[in-house]
């Protein structure tokens, strides 16, 4: 093959299992994924506080608002642990909020649809907690040290905030006839997006094969997609609602339900940039960090007026 010597010995390392770490030799395509798959990750962890927290100040009762406002903390707490990670492949944290910011980096396409109601926040919780998790449990054995030991601590507060959405669905779907079509409506409007979630079709899925010979990913995009499937629809039923797909169906030879794709024009709008909420989204993180400027800039003032006086 057309390995050099480092190249190979690199592959056989992942092939032990071995967890590559910060200083270690890696090819430059390894670095180069790994900058762009946890920063877009790290991305969405932050754009994902902006739909939740539109809900903190709305939240039907005192405890709700305690556990939305302790989930949407968890998100920034996420997002840090992830920039730490890429910042270790030599990129700075300031560098990844500017190359999100100017378009060149990408987060979640689910981050560009509204939460409309509090149905929503249940809906986010159940479905898009769900889906991020079923992703991020198999990252747990992704090869990057870093990023692995990151997602293990991740999935730990994920588990919490899926079981949070779907307590707020039972909520909801045992309550009233109208809070029940709310969380049907919720249910029919975020199924698709979270289907997109896990990625395009393994066919359309540019990275997958060199990032699962590099065991950066574990699972290709349309295996986790069924595998969500499978999980959610007995969760739906027990719920007593209703998945928006005609042709869902077990498939006993397969072991797991038949479904609709999502229609994935649709998708390939919303990472160009085109989605419901992008702009605002974008306008949102954009304000965040100019509003934030004198702080930055008076951190910088005090370390350095420390550190002048401790050299005096
Ligand atoms: N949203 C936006 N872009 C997406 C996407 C999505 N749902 N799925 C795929 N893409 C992009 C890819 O980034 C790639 O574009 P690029 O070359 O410009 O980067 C292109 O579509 C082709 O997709 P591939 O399948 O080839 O890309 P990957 O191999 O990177 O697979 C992935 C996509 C499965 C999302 C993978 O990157 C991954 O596992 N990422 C880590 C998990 C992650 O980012 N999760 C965020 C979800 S939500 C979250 O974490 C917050 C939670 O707390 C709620």
């Amino acid at each position: 093959d057309e390995m050099t010597p480092e190249e190979r010995e690199f592959q056989e390392r992942i092939g032990r299992g071995e967890k590559i770490e910060p200083k270690e030799w890696m090819p430059e395509g390894y670095r180069k994924t790994l900058i762009r798959q946890i920063g877009q990750h790290a991305h969405s962890e932050i754009v994902g506080q902006l739909p939740e927290g539109n809900w903190i100040t709305r939240a039907p009762t005192l405890e709700r608002k305690a556990i939305l406002l302790a989930k949407v903390q968890d998100e920034a707490g996420h997002g840090l642990y992830l920039y730490s990670a890429v910042e270790t492949l030599g990129v700075s944290r300031d560098e990844l909020l500017a190359m999100l910011h100017s378009g060149k980096m990408k987060y979640s396409s689910i981050f560009n649809y509204p939460t409309l109601n509090w149905a929503d926040i249940g809906a986010v919780g159940w479905l898009v907690d769900g889906a991020a998790i079923m992703n991020q449990v198999q990252l747990q054995k992704t090869s990057y040290g870093p990023y692995s030991r990151a997602m293990i601590r991740i999935c730990k507060e994920e588990s919490f905030h899926q079981r949070q959405g779907y307590d707020i669905m039972m909520k909801m779907a045992f309550g009233n006839p109208a809070q029940k079509a709310m969380a049907q409506d919720a249910l029919s409007r975020f199924w698709y997006p979270s289907l997109m979630m896990f990625g395009p079709s393994d066919k359309d899925s540019v990275h997958s094969a060199q990032s699962m010979a590099w065991k950066i990913k574990i699972n290709t995009n349309d295996e986790l997609r069924q595998k969500f499937v499978d999980q959610t629809v007995p969760q739906a039923k027990y719920l007593g609602l209703t998945i928006p797909d005609e042709n869902l169906k077990w498939n006993e030879d397969k072991g797991g339900y038949d479904f609709s794709e999502p229609d994935w024009s649709e998708f390939f709008d919303v990472i160009a940039g085109n989605g419901p909420c992008n702009r605002e989204r974008m306008n949102a993180r954009v304000k965040a960090w100019e509003d934030g400027a004198w702080f930055r800039d008076g951190l910088v003032a005090h370390a350095e007026k420390t550190a002048s006086r401790r050299a005096a």
